[in-house]
């Protein structure tokens, strides 16, 4: 992962928390909404059962209650004094049968209007309703000008015991305007801390990010030390082979078929025939023992060159009876890194047929077209499923999952595909 990937990842869990941010913010929103509104009509029940109660109900009089006058004219002083405001914009006293006993409104007090459920609801149990007005109804005739209004009414009595409905009409815009209020104390705190948690967040997205990379890089670093101290070994391997039984078995041969031509005449042709089938023996070792040496030795792929190292490769399987069919050109202009790779794909992917197919055709083809190269190794043996590769990879044999990290760090791609029964077939393409 490149400093550029970890900026990126940062920036999506960023732009994630923000989003989310702003999900909780809105979600919020709409609770608090909800909730300032039932607060602020609550506010306003509260601020009608103190007028109900605490001032117009004293000033409720017996006389009040007959229609007298003069006691309508005493309550109508303290409701304009100290009951009516800018928003509580209209205040009505109604008779159980829904005749309107007293209202700041003159030209209301005598008429009657039925009373609805909730009205008579509130007298029979002695609650506080509140609820919007129906404007459109006859005895809200005179309440039509500014706007929307929230009517609360509760059951109050006179001195003598005489019920009536106490109806307080208020301003909804008032009620409106204090729930927003208190939307407006609370939001900012709210989206302050939101922010703040956010915040927090990124520096420590950007450390884990960091030791996300790290972490890769180390990996990395470990896979291409394994690879590298393992190619080391391999060419002190195949030197040493090269040196001691391929010498050794060269100078056996040459003394056996010596000996068989040098025999005396008369000399049993039985043994002449040993002698001949030894050396032919220890040409064969000679052969397979340099296919080795080769196939542990990427050493002398730059010597000899691809086409050359992979017929050598072939040379294993050609000796067990496999038809092995090579199409790389010899003039090829690989990258030593990209050569190298198509090398060591082809050794494991030969080594994979030696040992696992039972095949009786491998084809090999490399191909460069557009500053790309292709190999492409298919063989007609008995193939393999996902599971039987997870489970062997989980055994500890790497072989086909290095070469597939060699390819991705490339900058390439490998597809691997093999049906049982029906062959396997690699296909790798990396920068040429
Ligand atoms: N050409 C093939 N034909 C049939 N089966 C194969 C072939 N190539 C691979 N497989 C199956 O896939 C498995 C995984 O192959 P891989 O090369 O990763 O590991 P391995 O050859 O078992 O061990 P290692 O390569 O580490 O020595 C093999 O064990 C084998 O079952
Ligand atoms: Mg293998």
């Amino acid at each position: 992962m490149s400093t550029n990937g970890g900026a990126g990842a940062v920036v999506r869990f960023a732009v994630a928390g923000l989003v989310a941010m702003a999900v909780l913010g809105v979600a919020g929103g709409i609770v608090l909404n909800g909730l300032a509104e039932d607060e602020a009509v609550d506010d306003a029940r509260r601020l009608a059962t103190l007028a109900g109660r605490g001032v117009v109900e004293p000033a409720f009089t017996d006389a009040a209650l007959a229609g007298a006058p003069a006691a309508l004219a005493e309550l109508d002083l303290v409701v304009q004094e100290r009951v009516l405001t800018e928003d509580v914009v209209r205040v009505k006293i109604w008779a159980p049968d829904g005749t309107i006993l007293y209202s700041d409104e003159p030209r209301l007090i005598g008429q009657r209007y039925p009373l609805g459920a909730d009205e008579q609801e509130a007298l029979a149990e002695g609650v506080t309703e509140a609820e919007l007005s129906d404007l459109s109804k006859p005895e809200n005739v005179y309440e039509r000008e500014g706007g929307e209004l929230l009517e609360v009414y509760l059951p109050i009595r006179a001195p003598g015991g005489g019920q009536a409905l106490f109806e307080l009409y208020q301003r909804q815009s008032s009620i409106d305007a204090s729930g927003r209020r208190l939307v407006e104390a609370v939001a900012p705190v709210a989206i302050g801390s939101l922010l703040l948690l956010w915040l927090i967040q990124l520096p420590l997205a950007w450390s884990s990010a960091h030791r996300l990379r790290d972490g890769l890089r180390e990996r990395q670093g470990l896979l291409e030390a394994a690879l590298e101290s393992s190619s080391v070994e391999r060419r002190r391997i195949a030197a040493d082979l090269h040196d001691g039984p391929v010498q050794n078995l060269a100078g056996l041969s040459f003394s056996l078929s010596a000996a068989a031509e040098r025999a005396p005449e008369g000399t049993d042709p039985a043994t002449v025939r040993a002698l001949e089938d030894g050396a032919d023996a220890a040409r064969d070792g000679i052969r397979r023992l340099r296919a080795a040496v080769v196939e542990i030795n990427p050493g002398r792929l730059h010597d000899a060159g691809l086409a050359a190292s992979i017929g050598d490769l072939a040379g294993v399987l050609r000796a067990r009876g496999v038809t092995v069919e090579i199409d790389v050109p010899s003039d090829l202009a690989l990258a030593p890194a990209t050569e190298e790779l198509l090398y060591r794909a082809t050794a494991e992917a030969l080594r994979n047929v030696a040992a696992h197919a039972e095949a009786t055709r491998v084809g090999v083809r490399i191909s460069v077209d557009d500053g790309r190269a292709a190999l492409r190794i298919e063989d007609d043996g008995r193939g393999f499923d996902a599971a039987t590769r997870a489970r062997r990879r989980e055994e500890g044999h790497l072989g086909l999952a290095l070469v597939e990290d060699l390819v991705s760090h490339l900058g390439g791609t490998a597809a691997v595909t093999s049906e049982p029964g029906h062959g396997t077939t690699i296909a790798i393409e990396v920068p040429a």
